[in-house]
């Protein structure tokens, strides 16, 4: 089985995919999943690798600190559904983690996790992120990242995102999904990485209080220093410098984080008033639901 480079897109079940995730869809779907497994889903872009590094710290930071400098966050917190040959499948790292809980990582839209996740209860982050300065980062992960499909100009990319026509679909389908999950499924904690950069203190003290996590100041203390954006910028174990697919030259996976501005960026090209206005507005109240539930 072999991937190509720049995969094609498909509709796969009205979702757009490519061969990288469709390939080793049976085990995805008959993954089993254990009660304490903490599932990370996100659009792709949102800030996976922010909240996986803080999740996988705030556990395993004082128990093994030569992990924290010997293992690639990829390899600690899996990627469920990626299938990229001769590397280990996502769900072949899953079920190898010698580590308690695991901590697993998905961009699946919410109807296609895995029904194990849901039967075992297990606890879920999401994380989502505005859709604007999400779809600038997509495109410019797009264009180093050659295990995507070609992203064409910015444009095309904007254009196809709003349509729902990128890997993983619709962004407002997916942030809109999760949340609808919300609503029945109580183990469950929805994030924004808006309020993560705005409030950091209180936000991890909302995500330990979710996982029965009580660190020590220090610890919180180390942790934060660990997760900014120039620690984990220059830390090999976060910075995906040592994958060969993506192309750091073209664009660092760590490009601009906290100081991205999709304005100066998208308000070069014409966005549609209609998408920008409902994705703002229903971002913007969801964000505030979160606050008062
Ligand atoms: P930008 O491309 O806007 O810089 P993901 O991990 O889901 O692929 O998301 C990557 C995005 O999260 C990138 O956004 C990256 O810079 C940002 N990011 C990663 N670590 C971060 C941190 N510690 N603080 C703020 N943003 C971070």
């Amino acid at each position: 089985m072999e991937v190509p480079l720049r995969p094609e897109m498909f509709d796969f079940h009205g979702v757009s995919m490519t061969n990288v995730i469709t390939d080793n869809w049976d085990n995805v779907q008959n993954f089993k999943a254990r009660p304490d497994d903490i599932l990370i889903s996100t659009y792709p872009k949102a800030g996976t690798t922010w909240i996986s590094y803080i999740i996988d710290l705030l556990y395993f930071e004082n128990m093994d600190p030569d992990r924290q400098t010997s293992i690639p966050l990829h390899e600690r917190v899996p990627f469920l559904e990626i299938c990229v040959p001769p590397l280990p499948s996502g769900t072949d790292l899953a079920d190898k983690l010698p580590t308690t809980p695991r901590l697993i990582k998905t961009h699946l839209p919410v109807q296609f996790v895995p029904k194990s996740f849901w039967e075992q209860r297990c606890r879920v982050v999401y994380m989502a992120r505005n859709a604007k300065d999400n779809v600038v980062s997509y495109f410019h992960f797009n264009r180093m990242n050659s295990a995507l499909p070609e992203p064409g100009d910015w444009s095309t990319f904007l254009q196809d995102f709003m349509e729902g026509k990128r890997v993983y679909g619709s962004w407002y389908d997916h942030v809109n999904g999760w949340w609808e999950k919300k609503q029945t499924y109580s183990d469950f904690h929805y994030m924004f990485y808006e309020d993560l950069i705005e409030d950091y203190e209180k936000e991890i003290d909302r995500l330990c209080s979710f996982l029965g996590l009580s660190p020590s100041v220090e610890e919180k203390e180390r942790v934060r220093a660990s997760v900014t954006f120039d620690s984990m910028k220059q830390n090999k174990m976060t910075n995906y410098s040592t994958v060969p697919v993506m192309n750091q030259e073209v664009s660092p996976f760590m490009r601009k984080g906290p100081t991205a501005c999709w304005a100066t960026f998208v308000s070069q090209y014409l966005l549609s008033p209609v998408v920008l206005i409902k994705y703002t507005f229903s971002y913007t109240l969801s964000r505030l639901a979160a606050f008062v539930i």
